[in-house]
Order: C-alpha cells, then structure tokens, then sequence
C-alpha cells in the first residue's frame, strides 16, 4: 500500500491540519504496518504557480521535473491523507499549486464525446480539514464553503468517489471550541481506521 501523505499548513506547531494528517496516517499504519508514505510538505517546499511556459513544456526543467513527481507520486498512492486548511474560504494557495500540476488530461481525466471522465479512480482520499469558523451543511456559513466542496468537485472530476473528510471546525473561537474540535475529529479517525 502506498500511502502520500500531504500538508500545506502554514502554522507550523500550531497547525490542526498537521496535528490531524499525523493522527489520521498514524491510524493508517497501525492497520497497514507495510505501507510505504510519501510525505509533502506544500508549505516548506512549494510548487511554482502555473505559468504559460508551464503549459507549452518550455518552463524550467527543473519546475517540469517538480510537477511530474507530484503528478507521478499522486498517480501511484492508493491512499492520500491531504492537510487542508480553510484559508480564506478556501485552500492555501500551496495546496491549489499543487492540484493543478495534478490536473492533466490524459492522466487524472480525460475530456470524450460524453463530457469528463476522470482516470484516477481507483484511490482513497481523507482529507483533514480545520477551519477557524463553522460552515458545515445546516449552518449560516454553509455557503462559504470553498475549501471542502472544492476538493470534494476536483477529486470528484479525477474520477476518485472515496473521499472522506475529517473535519475540526470553530477551532478559532476559544481554546475550549478548538479542544472539543480536536476531539471530534479524533472520534472520525478511530472511525475510519476501525
Ligand atoms: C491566513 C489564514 C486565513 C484564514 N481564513 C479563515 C477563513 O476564511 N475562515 C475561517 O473560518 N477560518 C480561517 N482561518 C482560521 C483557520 O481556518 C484555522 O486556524 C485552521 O486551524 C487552519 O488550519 P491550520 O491550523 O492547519 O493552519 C484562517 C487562518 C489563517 C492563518
């Protein structure tokens, strides 16, 4: 089992994200002590934006190189545990950097004569989401949600149906709301590891 295991938060020891990737892989181990992980830490070595040179193959070799072995990395998991961290409403931009050198036609989705289909398919996705606010379905914040519902849309176009989230929500509003989030999202972990 190969498992990628990615973090784009940019809080350091202080991050959810981190703290929830860790516990949620740790989970994975322990049922899997063979899996082989790959670890990528978005923020301490971003990708590069997408540039028009990107597209027409003419960008550093070395840029090139780096989008292939996200893509190649990604390509082989059987399981990605992604840190996603709501920033502004959505994800960070390193995390954005990073789908977008997965998103190759051809690779993870082809465009038919039927529409999209996507060819990543046969991959587990849990994401761990931390949020400072409350947005989950029912709650007046519901609408802002571009951080989840986005992954959910792309990896949904990669053609990749198990995806679950792990979610802390409301971990900025006191260190008791953060504590009782945490603890949430560990309940989750259990769950799905069980
Ligand atoms: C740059 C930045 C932007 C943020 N934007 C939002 C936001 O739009 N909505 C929200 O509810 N919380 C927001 N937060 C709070 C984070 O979602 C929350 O702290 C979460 O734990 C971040 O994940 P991390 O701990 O892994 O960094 C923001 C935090 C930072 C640092």
């Amino acid at each position: 089992m190969n498992i990628l295991h990615i973090d784009a938060g940019i809080t350091g020891d202080a991050s959810v994200s981190r703290l929830l990737t860790a516990e949620i892989l740790a989970a994975q181990i322990a049922q899997n002590p063979d899996a082989s992980v790959v670890h990528r830490d978005l923020a301490a070595a971003p990708l590069d934006h997408l540039t028009g040179a990107h597209l027409g193959g003419t960008a550093a070799a070395d840029d090139l190189a780096a989008g292939q072995a996200a893509l190649q990395e990604f390509m082989a998991a059987d399981l990605a545990i992604i840190g996603a961290p709501m920033y502004n409403f959505t994800i960070p931009s390193q995390l954005k950097a990073w789908i977008d050198r997965l998103a190759v036609a051809g690779v993870t989705f082809r465009y038919t004569e039927n529409g999209s289909e996507g060819l990543a398919g046969a991959k587990k996705i849990i994401v761990a989401s931390s949020r400072g606010g409350f947005y989950s379905e029912g709650t007046a914040g519901a609408a802002l949600d571009h951080q989840e519902a986005y992954l959910r849309s792309v990896f949904g176009f990669f053609g990749i149906t198990d995806v679950s989230v792990i979610r802390a929500e409301g971990v900025a509003m006191g260190p008791e709301a953060r504590d009782t989030a945490i603890e949430q999202a560990r309940g989750l972990i259990a769950t799905i590891a069980a």
